[in-house]
């Protein structure tokens, strides 16, 4: 007898992706099914840099002080090296995530969150017990295998491996979180651009006693510049902390043409001693693993009622650490849409605007993270350590920087140059929280186009601007201090005004979508003694930000406005996709 089972959201994959989704809508209300591959999540460490806009993401969440008290923190992971091996030579350091004291000042005015580095074996569970708790049911050992779709809803087939059966489960949508080999994707007909298997990477997880080569320079990431070093991988050998300063992961390249070595111990212990440099520390091997460094995107995350996130629709190399952040990001932008469309507040052509919103931040990361591979170069071409050559030429060329004389003096300035630009791949903060949405959930004011007077991979700008996130501010209410970004969130729509705005409170109110409203000044719920919510808000005491549950500011009104009701009403039935 075959069985149906019936749910709002199935949900295909317990990842980064599937797991934050998952934990969004239980935490919503919405009923859903996680159906995922194997009897157990993540076993290895995979994705570990996890970014402010994520951090404030599980924030809202409910879940940031459980991800704090497993994490690296941020002040350990930031002297990115580069080095003839951990042992050997140091070539120099940049100071990164957050580390750099500009930077560090940077990070502190922008987010009321901090950097850390959570693994994603260790992630993972943070996610998905919280996501359980809140009422999510997960179905290890299920796999997906087909669905069909009709205007009513999504059937998909998955096979439980242990009874080896198949059933169907009934869902309104569908979210393939299924990852870089997504089958969802694909039946859905996905259309991706880029490339798959662009170099052969190696991960050797293994746990050595190296505290006596990183503790003094505490980091999350070591690169080795050595023979071999360029072929394939990520542009260089990396020695990745996973727990200070006994538990790690090299990353190492290989000829993708010529396929993966042989995975045995022997091979792994060989190219953990090369990297490492000291053959007197003992090294237990835990798992060793190839995979492909990939260059795609999908252009279309939807199809009906089927939507893709994370490494489903974006696949890149690990450079700057997007890999998870984008992924958790991707559901979380989902998540309250679908929440709105199946309580009946928002039409669902709000859907649509997924796709809108994060295609282009996919494209800009994939693109982003390929780039960064290809800027490690310059540090092996300031070593003459590109073209093919004997190792014993690459340690003599790494030598020669120790003497004297103009032409070292040249090459001790190319190598730092070369690797003070990897501050693309390790600082890039605008890339973290620049993010800008243009959809129909956005509902320009009317403004110039925004300008960027600084590098936008490297500065955060702040503001308000419609499709911006909301700008981070430290307030007061009674004796608690708190973020601007604590007002917002919680699976519903914010308006934020001050004092004058009352004829936007009472318009807010006056609508059929649950909207919070704040109001920020002297006597007034919200306070703002240091004057940043004056300076960041760029409106007037009396106008108006209507801040979605995600927090991105979809209508901003800079002054009191007579039909303030009318006005709001407007701008929600176009967020909404009403008619
Ligand atoms: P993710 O791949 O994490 O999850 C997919 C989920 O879908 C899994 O639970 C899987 O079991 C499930 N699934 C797949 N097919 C299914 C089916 N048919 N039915 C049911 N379930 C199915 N990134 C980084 O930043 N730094 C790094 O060092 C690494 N290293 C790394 C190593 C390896 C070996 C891999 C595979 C990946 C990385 N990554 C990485 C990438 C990083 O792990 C990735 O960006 C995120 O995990 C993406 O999260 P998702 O949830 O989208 O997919």
């Amino acid at each position: 007898m075959s069985t149906v089972v019936e749910t709002d959201v199935l949900i295909v994959g317990s990842g980064p992706a599937g797991a934050s989704a998952a934990l969004a809508l239980s935490t919503y209300g919405v009923p859903n099914i996680v159906v995922t591959r194997y009897a157990s999540l993540a076993d290895t460490p995979r994705a570990h840099i996890t970014n402010q806009r994520t951090m404030e993401v599980l924030r809202d969440l409910g879940v940031e002080q459980d991800v704090i008290a497993r994490a690296t923190p941020q002040h350990l992971m930031g002297n990115t090296t580069f080095c003839t091996s951990l042992a050997g030579e140091e070539l120099g350091r940049v100071r990164s995530w957050g580390n750099d004291p500009l930077v560090q000042a940077a990070h502190e005015l922008a987010s009321p969150t901090r950097m850390c580095d959570l693994p994603q074996h260790l992630m993972e569970p943070v996610l998905v017990d919280a996501a359980v708790a809140r009422g999510t049911s997960l179905r290890f050992e299920t796999e997906y295998l087909s669905h069909t779709q009709d205007a009513d809803g999504v059937t998909a087939t998955v096979r439980d491996r242990l009874r080896g059966d198949t059933y169907e489960i009934r869902a309104k949508y569908l979210i393939g979180a299924d990852g870089g080999r997504s089958r969802v994707a694909e039946d859905a007909g996905l259309p991706m651009g880029g490339q798959m298997g662009v170099a052969g990477s190696i991960n050797i997880v293994f746990e050595a006693d190296l505290t006596k080569y990183t503790a003094h320079r505490p980091a999350t990431l070591y690169w080795v510049l050595a023979p071999g070093a360029t072929v394939g991988g990520i542009g260089a050998g990396l020695v990745r902390c996973v727990r200070p300063w006994n538990e790690w992961l090299i990353v190492w390249g290989y000829d993708v043409t010529a396929g993966a070595p042989d995975l045995t111990t022997e091979y792994a212990e060989s190219v953990v001693r090369q990297l490492v440099g000291d053959d007197e520390i003992p090294v237990t091997i835990k798992s060793s693993s190839a995979w492909t460094v990939n260059e795609m995107y999908a252009e279309r995350y939807s199809n009906g009622r089927v939507f893709c996130a994370g490494d489903a629709t974006h696949r890149h190399p690990p450079s700057n650490g997007l890999g998870s952040n984008t992924s958790i990001q991707d559901a979380y932008n989902l998540a309250w849409k679908l929440k709105l469309v199946l309580d009946g507040s928002a039409s669902p052509k709000l859907l649509d605007t997924y796709t809108a919103e994060r295609a282009p931040v996919g494209k800009q990361v994939v693109t982003r993270a390929n780039r960064s591979i290809g800027e490690t170069a310059p540090i092996f071409e300031a070593l003459d350590g590109l073209s093919p050559q004997t190792p014993e030429q690459l340690w003599a060329n790494i030598a020669a920087r120790k003497e004297a004389g103009e032409a070292a003096e040249k090459q001790r300035a190319k190598l730092r140059e070369a690797i003070a630009f990897k501050v693309y791949e390790f600082n890039a903060h605008g890339v973290d929280l620049n993010q800008r949405y243009t959809s129909d959930a956005i509902v320009p004011d009317g403004t110039p186009p925004e300008t960027f007077p600084r590098d936008p991979e490297l500065h955060h700008q702040p503001t308000s601007r419609p499709g911006a996130r909301i700008p981070h501010a430290w307030i007061t209410s009674g004796t608690r201090t708190l973020s601007t970004l604590d007002t917002v969130g919680q699976g519903r729509f914010t308006l934020l005004t001050g004092i004058g705005g009352e004829g936007w409170i009472r318009a807010a109110e006056a609508q059929d979508v649950d909207i919070a409203t704040v109001v920020i000044g002297p006597g007034q719920e919200y306070e703002d003694p240091y004057g940043d919510w004056a300076r960041l808000s760029e409106i007037s005491d009396a106008g108006a930000l209507l801040v979605r549950p995600d927090g991105f500011v979809a209508f901003r009104h800079a002054t009191a406005a007579p039909d303030a009701r009318e006005v709001l009403s407007d701008a929600l039935r176009r967020i909404l996709g009403r008619a």
